[in-house]
């Protein structure tokens, strides 16, 4: 009996500390939202995914005018197009994804644990690409960048939906993606979450900042700025420059990291991308 109840009490203690390990990224969830709902009390939860047009009425006015006749939408048809043109060996990109690739963006990214890597959606476009003989597509505009607005266009309305499961390979990416974002770093000294967190809504030269809750949901963005559609990673990259921070590789192990972490951040949020953004 004594001898039980140790393995009762062992076992216990061992799913009490596993318990506490996974809750973690639920912990910085739940806070990362009640910040923003005490920030913005007028805001409703859903409607982050509009990124900064959720909390600036002047510019969601200019922005919608934008979407009633959306500058990605040849994006998405060159997408579709593509996505659904065979490789040299007869197969198509559906034959990489679960549902043939159709609704499947909320997935994304997840950990595998098989390579130990972050697979975010553009790198598993890239690897069915190399999976099937082909060469692999530039990472942050152009053709890849269609291809996952059309396959996000497929996915609008369905619930971001991230999995860090307690384990200690996607614990450590997660970790990693967290403290990308709240490090300082280039000559600014800033991080992410000092523009997007503490300062989201204030204005940094003409800009108002987002909030970083929902900025995941609407990516691929068509930006005025850039003239064209871009990638997340060509986002990150943008931001980090912007403190003059020397950027990181897109789909580096970084990038793929901070996209863990950052779309883990917005889970619950429909996805509604690509979107338009000046
Ligand atoms: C010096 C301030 C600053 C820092 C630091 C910064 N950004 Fe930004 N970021 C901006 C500005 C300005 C914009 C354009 C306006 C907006 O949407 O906030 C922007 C836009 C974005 C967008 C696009 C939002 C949308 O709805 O399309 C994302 C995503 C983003 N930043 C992520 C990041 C991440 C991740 C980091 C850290 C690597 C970061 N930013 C660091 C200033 C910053």
């Amino acid at each position: 009996m004594k001898k039980l109840l140790t393995i009762a009490a062992t076992l216990g203690l061992i799913s009490a500390a596993s318990v506490a390990v996974q809750a973690s990224p639920q912990q910085d969830l739940k806070e990362f939202r009640a910040y923003f709902a005490e920030r913005f009390p007028d805001v409703p939860f859903k409607e982050y995914v509009n990124g900064v047009y959720s909390i600036d009425q002047a510019s969601r006015e200019q922005w919608e005018a934008i979407e009633e006749f959306p500058p990605y939408e040849l994006n998405i048809d060159n997408g579709k197009q593509a996505f659904n043109t065979p490789f040299k060996n007869g197969k198509t990109y559906a034959s990489c994804f679960r549902n043939d690739g159709v609704g499947i963006k909320q997935d994304y990214p997840y950990y595998d644990n098989a390579t130990g890597k972050v697979v975010t959606l553009e790198a598993a476009i890239n690897e069915c690409r190399s999976d099937n003989g082909e060469e692999p597509l530039k990472w942050q505009k152009g053709e890849i960048a269609d291809i996952s607005a059309y396959m996000s266009y497929t996915s609008r309305g369905n619930k971001t939906n991230v999995v860090v499961p307690g384990d200690e390979g996607a614990m450590a990416a997660y970790t990693r993606g967290k403290n990308h974002f709240y490090a300082k770093r280039g000559q600014l000294n800033m991080s992410c979450a000092d523009c997007h967190l503490w300062n989201a809504g204030n204005r940094i030269r003409a800009d108002l900042l987002s909030p970083a809750l929902g900025h995941t949901t609407h990516f691929p963005v068509y930006r005025s700025k850039w003239g064209g559609l871009g990638t997340m990673h060509r986002r990150y990259g943008g931001c980090n420059k912007q403190v003059r921070a020397k950027p990181f590789k897109p789909q580096s192990d970084e990038y793929q990291a901070l996209e863990y972490f950052h779309t883990y951040m917005s889970n619950g949020l429909v996805m509604n991308g690509p979107g338009a953004r000046k």
